[in-house]
């Protein structure tokens, strides 16, 4: 089993005292110190919409799931004697991005923006080899390009569960006709396991990538929907 759920944040609002009455009195806290709504909104649906998901995965009550944290802050569900879902989640713009599976799972997203065209301002995560593509890339593609890279690189390292701790530039990732794939990490700890990346489509404003371990799969997006 492997699935993403897309949540279109602004479709939530209406919902969101329902939201907010899902989440734990830390969560409360953390949604309240959000300066912007846009913000506050994406977590607080975010952290909701996942204890549902895993909830019903699992087929308990939302309200008895614990979760904890990895070494670098990737939260998983506490197994408490049964084996329990793998899952990660992203936030941009207006989406939220859910993978659940019965393997190791990052997602990202992102909204293109227009500043994405900056290649300086993307040298700290480019390989060469991306350094070389992006450059050559005209402008209006390139924010696109940037964009893709970006998701596609975090995706891996969420997977992994180190996120940003890992050296962006020494990983590199390739796509060809069969689609993108790793083709080197060269940070310290390389493990064995081959990864997936498949590209999802959300959206003509914004890019999404999910990577995981085992066999290929087809990944339907599925929509969330409150009502
Ligand atoms: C994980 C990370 C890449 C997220 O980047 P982002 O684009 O800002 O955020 P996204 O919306 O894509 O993802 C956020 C979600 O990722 C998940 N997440 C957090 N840490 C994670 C990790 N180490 N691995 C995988 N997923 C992680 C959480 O569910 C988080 O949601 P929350 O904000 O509701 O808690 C980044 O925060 C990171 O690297 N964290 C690890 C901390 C660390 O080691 N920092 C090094 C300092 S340079």
């Amino acid at each position: 089993m492997l699935e993403v759920w897309a949540v279109d944040v602004s479709a939530e609002i209406a919902s969101m005292a329902g939201h907010v009455g899902r989440l734990t009195a830390d969560e409360v806290r953390r949604a309240a110190s959000f300066y912007r709504d846009e913000d506050r909104h994406r977590f607080v649906v975010a952290r909701s919409t996942r204890r549902v998901l895993l909830a019903r995965q699992l087929g308990v009550d939302p309200a008895t799931l614990v979760f904890e944290e990895g070494r670098h802050g990737k939260p998983r569900l506490r197994a408490d004697g049964g084996p329990v879902p793998s899952f990660n989640s992203s936030h941009s713009g207006r989406w939220v991005l859910h993978a659940i599976g019965d393997v190791d799972v990052g997602v990202d997203v992102e909204r293109i923006r227009c500043d994405f065209a900056r290649l300086d301002d993307f040298l700290w995560i480019l390989s060469p080899e991306e350094r070389a593509v992006a450059s050559a890339a005209a402008e209006p593609m390139r924010a696109a390009i940037l964009a893709t890279i970006w998701v596609r690189k975090e995706a891996y390292v969420k997977a992994l569960g180190e996120g940003l701790s890992r050296s962006l530039p020494d990983i590199a990732i390739a796509a060809d006709a069969a689609g993108p794939a790793l083709a080197y990490d060269r940070n310290p700890g390389k493990r064995a396991t081959r990864w997936r990346f498949v590209d999802l489509e959300i959206d003509e404003s914004h890019k999404a990538c999910l990577v995981h371990t085992g066999p290929h799969r087809e990944i339907a997006v599925r929509a969330w929907c409150s009502r």
